[in-house]
């Protein structure tokens, strides 16, 4: 599955001829430590030299710095990117890699600086929403976070809550299951499905779409469009309940919304379902079979699975790398380069997280970085949440003795989308 917001730009142009930039193009010397180049323009941004990204120890001119800097292309990365991007954050924190096509940006605070930082705007122009920016993008986040609150936050939480449910108690007989392919992800792309009224027997077809043509942020199915199409015109005439009837009547600037748009949202609502929150469940879920004291305590105080959901993203994100393009050189960034965030690497940083390996659900900051920062932060992450509460109670519920199957260790893998893709227990 492809990066939600683009791969690497083609067409950006390489920072030398020979890909990787001189050392010297770093913003600041060695001594103060690599400068922050995603502070906001000033007089003075672009020549002092910042915070070195809230480390305490200042990055030294090591002679491996000189060296080709490793590649996320690298054999090994897809398996186990952690060595990587511990190398990344020590010794080549904003660096260039030729084989990815894009600058990479590592520890915490310059990832969250970056994504934020409106001289990097999102890859590739676009209709999804995430495509979107400057004042298109603010006109169409308004259009859309009505659905992710008040009545039709609650239409799809209720969604969730039955579809965890069905799910969950459908697991109970057997013998052994596939937590991935049977659970989570159906919870989101179910949940969905019931939220905006659509026929419960249509979810296997608007599954296999959401797996096949949407992503994260949504994009366009034809067919989806077209299954969708009927529906929209009989709630038009009909408004009912439904969230798919809330979009219908839902006006901008004294309009309703377009057919288009209507379907646009309702595809970004499938299509999140089917990726991220899939993922991040799957990474959620592991973290806990993996911990089954933490897991008692959360089944004993309910209150403390949004806090272990938290970790979990913070340690697992489902999506590792997030792109930017850069539409002014910023720092030693030139003019039309990619830029690569790299969530699953600021998550495990030293100089923002203490022991940073380690899965603690009940740590006390385990911020949000991943549902990434600044103007396109994810509109869905109380939706994520809210399923993966209402999906965590429900397994614990109908399956009270879940637990791994004999042998089985959950592997992680993916790039860009990361989570492990089986995930084999004994539901009794
Ligand atoms: C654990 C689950 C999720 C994670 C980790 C996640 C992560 C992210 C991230 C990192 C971004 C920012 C991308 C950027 O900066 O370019 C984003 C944006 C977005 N997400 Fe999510 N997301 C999740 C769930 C959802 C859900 C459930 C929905 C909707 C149903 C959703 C809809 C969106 C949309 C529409 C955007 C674009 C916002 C904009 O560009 O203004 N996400 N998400």
């Amino acid at each position: 599955m492809l990066c939600p917001h683009g791969l690497p730009g083609e067409g950006a142009p390489a920072p030398t001829s020979t890909g990787a930039p001189p050392a010297r193009l770093l913003p600041e010397p060695p001594e103060v430590g690599v400068g922050n180049p995603f502070a906001p323009p000033g007089p003075s941004a672009a020549r002092t030299p910042s915070a070195p990204s809230s480390r305490a120890e200042p990055v030294s001119p090591r002679p491996e710095s000189r060296s080709a800097p490793p590649s996320l292309l690298a054999p090994g990365t897809e398996r186990d990117p952690y060595p990587l991007y511990r190398t990344l954050r020590e010794r080549h924190p904003l660096v260039y890699d030729e084989p990815f096509g894009a600058w990479l940006v590592s520890r915490y605070a310059d990832v969250r600086a970056a994504l934020a930082d409106p001289r990097l705007v999102a890859p590739s122009p676009g209709r999804t929403l995430a495509d979107l920016e400057d004042g298109t993008h603010s006109v169409h986040r308004a259009l859309v976070s009505p659905a992710f609150r008040g009545a039709a936050l609650a239409a799809l939480t209720a969604g969730v809550e039955r579809t965890a449910y069905v799910l969950a108690r459908r697991l109970a007989a057997r013998q052994e299951a596939d937590l991935v392919a049977e659970f989570c992800h159906w919870l989101p792309t179910a949940a969905a499905v019931a939220a905006l009224g659509l026929p419960y027997e249509d979810t296997a077809r608007v599954h296999a779409w959401c797996r096949t043509g949407l992503d994260h942020l949504g994009g366009h199915h034809p067919e989806l469009d077209a299954f969708l199409r009927p529906y929209i015109a009989r709630r038009r005439a009909q408004p009912g309940a439904d969230l798919l009837s809330a979009l219908c009547t839902a006006r901008a600037d004294g309009h309703p919304l377009p057919d288009e748009a209507v379907s646009g949202l309702a595809g970004t609502l499938l299509g999140a379902g089917g990726e991220a929150t899939a993922h991040a469940l799957a990474s959620f879920l592991a973290n806990l079979l993996d911990h089954p004291g933490q897991l008692g305590m959360i089944r004993a105080r309910p209150a403390l699975t949004a806090g272990a959901w938290a970790e979990s993203l913070r340690r697992d994100p489902p999506l590792h790398v997030v792109s930017r393009r850069a539409v002014e050189p910023v720092g030693v960034i030139p003019e039309g380069a990619t830029v690569a965030c790299l969530l699953g690497a600021a998550g495990r940083d030293p100089a923002r997280f203490a022991d940073p390996d380690r899965y603690d659900a009940f740590r006390a900051d385990p911020g949000e970085l991943a549902y990434g920062s600044g103007r396109h932060f994810c509109p869905g992450a109380l939706l994520a949440r809210l399923t993966a509460e209402h999906g965590l109670h429900a397994l614990l519920t109908a399956l009270p003795d879940l637990r791994w199957a004999p042998g089985f260790r959950p592997a992680p893998e993916g790039l860009i989308s990361r989570s492990p893709r089986t995930l084999l227990v004994r539901p009794r």
